[in-house]
């Protein structure tokens, strides 16, 4: 067994989850994938197998605009925002990389079998449900992704997608486009 991973000192953010359930739930989550991972060195886990960048930053970065945007809307509109649910999902959204990529030769990143079986995230959703996580957030990881068939349905899941998306464009590049479709 691995030294469990000190997800305290990874993600502060943890800290200002309120429901004292929710936040062992949180760790919990994290712990079984970490021991499930083959990555030995948390700092050197990847965005992605496309996106070198180190994974940490990148979510706290995500975390963090999260919680400046629920700032905005509740400063300037009154409209509230459920922080626990926005920082448990930005947590979890990405916990599933550990177990879908491993650490291959010359340091480049392979999927695991679990990156090739099932669509990102799954995992994630997947065990955080066994850990009694609830609906709300499974779904925001579920639906946090481009690749995922759903778009997320709350405030708190969407603020979540286009914050995740922006930092993307910070530390790796411009990827988005403009689509002209037909909505009701
Ligand atoms: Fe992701």
């Amino acid at each position: 067994m691995k030294r469990p991973l000190d997800i305290e000192r990874i993600f502060p953010e943890i800290g200002q989850i309120q429901n004292e359930t929710l936040r062992a739930q949180v760790k919990a989550v994290w712990e079984e994938l970490w021991q499930a991972s083959e990555w030995t060195d948390f700092e050197t886990l990847p965005t992605s197998g496309e996106i070198p960048y180190p994974h940490k930053p990148h979510n706290r970065a995500v975390i963090a605009m999260a919680l400046a945007v629920a700032d905005a809307f509740e400063r300037f509109h009154g409209v509230r925002i459920d922080r626990d649910v926005l920082i448990a999902a930005g947590l979890l959204q990405d916990a599933s990389k550990l177990v879908e990529t491993r650490p291959a030769e010359d340091g480049a990143v392979a999927s695991s079998d679990i990156g090739r079986r099932y669509p990102h995230a799954f995992w994630a959703t997947h065990v955080a449900l066994r850990h009694g996580v609830p609906d709300a957030i499974c779904h925001i990881i579920l639906t946090h992704t481009p690749q995922s068939a759903r778009f997320p349905d709350s405030l708190e899941g969407k603020i979540l997608y286009y914050v995740d998306q922006l930092d993307v464009l910070a530390i790796y590049g411009d990827r988005w486009r403009k689509e002209l479709m037909i909505t009701k």
